[in-house]
């Protein structure tokens, strides 16, 4: 008897052990114990409380309060008119949501380019103003005063290099970065720039995959693909498009993994249609 209730105690604490190493929150510490494990990254974007809360209880790793949200909440063209108020009000209702996730935003166009103390004034008050984790900056060498002022903040940053959407006017087009040799070697001078100044991750978008493994290899901090292949420490997908939601955008590399869209138009049409019929509200739906 005395024999069984041992076991089974040692079941529980296995069990429970288990339990609170998957529920454990994400640090940045716990990332960079994954990508040198091997163990992929999942991370998504999200802009509000409800979305949040859906895609942290289904184990995503990191969530990112991307400016995407300028296009896919707020209908622009590009992630340039997105302010700093508009991010932390998304920032502050996904952290609200989350209980395991590490909350990474983006610093919006105009809120760090070109002056570090603006770049840390911004930075403070996504921290303070939404309580996220981390912050997430686009560009290379010609923004390492901005990353190493925030960093001396004691404020993890996350670098993006490649396509980066807010530079849209200088490119002039969304098709992939880094094909020649030129801007390949610049690309990985940058994550090289960007390891070395302290970053905890750098999201890469739109490379040649052989380049995104050449970083990837050669960095010792997790790097995170969009349009970017296979070899990266992890993924990352913009949730309204990855749900289908956001019908317009169908590159390659984006698999959709719901057809959101049209369910949402076929419910709301049902809606309608039983508004119009006086189906609804039946006897059993009033009081
Ligand atoms: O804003 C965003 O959603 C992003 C991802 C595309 C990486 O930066």
């Amino acid at each position: 008897m005395q024999e069984l209730s041992y076991i089974c105690t040692l079941i529980k604490r296995c069990f429970m052990s288990n339990y609170m190493e998957e529920t454990r929150i994400i640090t940045v510490q716990r990332l960079r114990e994954m990508a040198l494990r091997g163990e992929k990254i999942a991370m998504i974007t999200a802009y509000d409380y409800s979305m949040a809360k859906l895609v942290d209880a289904a184990g995503i790793d990191i969530i990112l309060v991307g400016d995407s949200a300028a296009n896919v909440m707020a209908g622009y063209t590009t992630t340039l008119p997105i302010t700093l108020n508009e991010m932390i009000y998304h920032a502050s209702s996904v952290v609200r949501g989350v209980k395991r996730a590490l909350v990474l935003v983006d610093l919006p166009f105009g809120s760090y380019q070109g002056n570090s103390k603006e770049a840390l004034n911004s930075a403070i008050r996504i921290m303070k103003e939404s309580s996220a984790h981390a912050v997430k900056l686009e560009g290379g060498k010609q923004i390492l005063d901005s990353v190493t002022r925030i960093l001396s903040a004691g404020i993890p940053v996350c670098g993006h290099l490649g396509l980066t959407p807010q530079s849209i006017n200088k490119f002039g087009t969304y098709v992939v970065r880094a094909t020649e040799a030129d801007e390949a070697k610049i690309l990985l001078e940058d994550a090289h720039a960007l390891e070395d100044a302290g970053c905890f991750a750098i999201v890469l978008e739109k490379i040649p995959a052989a380049l995104a493994k050449q970083v990837a290899d050669e960095l010792t901090i997790p790097v995170i693909g969009i349009g970017a292949g296979r070899h990266t420490d992890g993924q990352v997908l913009v949730l309204h498009d990855m749900l289908g939601i956001n019908e317009e955008f169908s590159p390659r590399f984006l698999r959709r993994y719901l057809s959101l869209g049209e369910e949402i138009r076929n419910a709301v049409w049902r809606y309608v249609d039983d508004v119009k019929t006086k189906d609804f509200p039946s006897d059993a739906e009033q009081y």
